[in-house]
């Protein structure tokens, strides 16, 4: 206390000292002096190209494609959209093993290999030999990212450590997708359901009375990739300042329980008492320790579920998801013919529906059991409730909408004819998404040893005769 007085005091002294002193001066006015240096503005002058119209935003960035599955390629067909070169590698004869899983096309690359490896060159490449190596060394030293999703360990055994790819390269990124983060199960293999099992996502989804369910969105395998394309722009973002590359990490579990954390919430809501929003609770149905699966409940505070349309009985997406927003609780009332709800005790307000949620979407239901979806979706929305309907993968792939923007295209591939798949989801005004068919495999490994890596014609015949390559691609699998 006297030490905080002292100080007081000296500070007083201090400040009449101050104004002693501009008395004594009559005070100059003072020169304007920037106190931080300006920010250094980029030397380049904007372009005066019209939008779109000035190449992709990750121009210039070379990805070194280790990947396979779904995680890792998902994750680099996006940096690929972007604008980013990625050079696929894959083992000589085999390539990523879903070129052949699922195939639907006899000899022709499998759907699932073609709608996520997009606008990538493809090189093959035996990593185990001496002149593979070889050939990888010049490729780490070449490009600016390593992406992979292998096994943990693999890549240390086949030599390419952390240490050695930053002694080889300081800039470069080294991004990988792994199951878990360290710890006990960080060995462990890992596939999309996995993921959704140990990520809090399979505990979570079904019903209360049925067991635990994943779901159909990849969120373990694709909402990793989108995680990890986040990391590496960020850490290219910071290699401008520091001119260091770094690595990049992003485990499928984290990845799960990223989009799960409203669960995490319900979690600790627990410990206060029972979640009123969850149907459960109008059921009368006790809580347990862990955040129960919620069936069709909304995830968010505004009540909602999954109600039957005219159809129902054969068409097994004749659904729509309606959410009854307090906003507009009034107008929902009146559209079902309810009026009189919106001055009764028990249903005017939200604390009091809480209860009767079940009596209350039984209500609504009536009602949209006598509409299409799109009939509900349309009168629904005149008012601006919020409704969804349920659509099928086959309304999907024909909606108009979704061409128009690109969200569904068309791709034309030399062996396996016309499919249709998802293009970018992400649409940036002055990096315009252009979908090219996948590669076939080893399609680039020519054009890669000469003209990115500048190996000479001998060193290349080298290369080949080594075996590192595996056979050459047929003339067919060129364009
Ligand atoms: N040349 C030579 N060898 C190659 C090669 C190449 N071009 N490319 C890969 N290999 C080798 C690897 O070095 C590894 O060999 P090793 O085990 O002797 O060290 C082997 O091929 C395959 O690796 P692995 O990743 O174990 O494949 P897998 O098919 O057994 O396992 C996963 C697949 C997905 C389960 C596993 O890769 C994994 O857990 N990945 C991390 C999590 C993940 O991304 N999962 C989601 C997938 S969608």
């Amino acid at each position: 206390m006297a030490k905080k007085k002292a100080v007081k005091a000296k500070n007083k002294a201090k400040a009449s000292k101050i104004k002693v002193k501009a008395k004594a001066k009559p005070a100059k006015r003072p020169a304007l002096k920037l106190v931080a240096k300006p920010p250094k503005m980029s030397s380049k002058p904007p372009s005066k190209k019209p939008w779109g119209k000035d190449g992709k935003a990750l121009d210039g960035v070379k990805i070194l494609d280790f990947t396979h599955v779904q995680s890792g390629p998902t994750c680099t067909q996006l940096l690929a959209w972007f604008g980013a070169d990625v050079i696929k590698v894959e083992r000589p004869g085999v390539g990523d093993i879903t070129r052949g899983q699922l195939q639907d096309v006899p000899g022709a690359d499998s759907l699932y290999f073609t709608m996520l490896n997009h606008n990538k060159r493809s090189i093959t490449l035996d990593s185990k030999s001496k002149q593979g190596m070889t050939v990888l060394e010049r490729l780490v030293k070449t490009c600016d990212v390593l992406v992979e999703n292998f096994a943990p360990g693999a890549l240390d055994r086949m030599g390419l450590t952390w240490e050695r790819i930053h002694s080889w390269n300081p800039r470069m990124i080294a991004a990988s997708v792994k199951g878990f983060g360290p710890g006990a199960y960080e060995d462990c293999k890992v596939y999309e359901n996995v993921a959704q099992c140990a990520g809090g996502s399979a505990s979570t989804t079904g019903f209360l009375d049925g067991p635990p369910l994943v779901t159909g969105a990849q969120i373990g395998d694709s909402g990793t990739g989108l995680h990890l394309a986040l990391g590496i722009v960020s850490a290219l973002y910071q290699r401008n300042r520091t001119g260091r590359g770094q690595r990049v990490l992003c485990a499928m579990q984290d990845g799960v329980l990223n989009l799960c954390r409203v669960k995490l919430r319900d979690q600790q809501r627990l410990a206060h008492g029972p979640l009123k929003e969850y149907t459960q609770f109008g059921q009368n149905i006790p809580f347990g320790e862990a955040t129960p699966r919620a069936g069709n409940d909304s995830g968010g505070g505004q009540p909602g579920v999954i109600l039957k349309c005219k159809g129902w009985e054969t068409d097994p997406n004749a659904y729509i998801y309606f959410i009854t927003q307090a906003p507009v609780w009034e107008k929902i009332c009146d559209l079902i013919g309810q009026p009189d709800w919106k001055t009764h005790p028990d249903y005017a307000k939200p604390p009091a529906r809480l209860p009767r949620l079940t009596e209350i979407f039984g209500r609504i239901e009536q009602w949209t059991m006598s509409k299409t979806k799109f009939e509900v979706m349309n009168e629904c929305n005149a008012f601006d409730i919020p409704v969804g309907p349920i659509l099928s993968m086959k309304e999907i792939a024909e909606d108009p909408a979704l061409r128009a923007t690109g969200t569904v295209v068309e791709v034309d591939h030399p062996t396996r004819g016309k499919y249709l798949s998802v293009g970018n989801p992400i649409k940036l005004s002055d990096s315009i998404t252009e979908v090219e068919r996948s590669p076939l495999l080893g399609e680039h490994t020519d054009e890669i040893l000469t003209k990115v890596l500048k190996f000479t014609p001998r060193e290349v015949a080298e290369i080949k005769a080594s075996g590192a390559t595996g056979q050459a691609p047929k003339a067919q699998a060129a364009e």
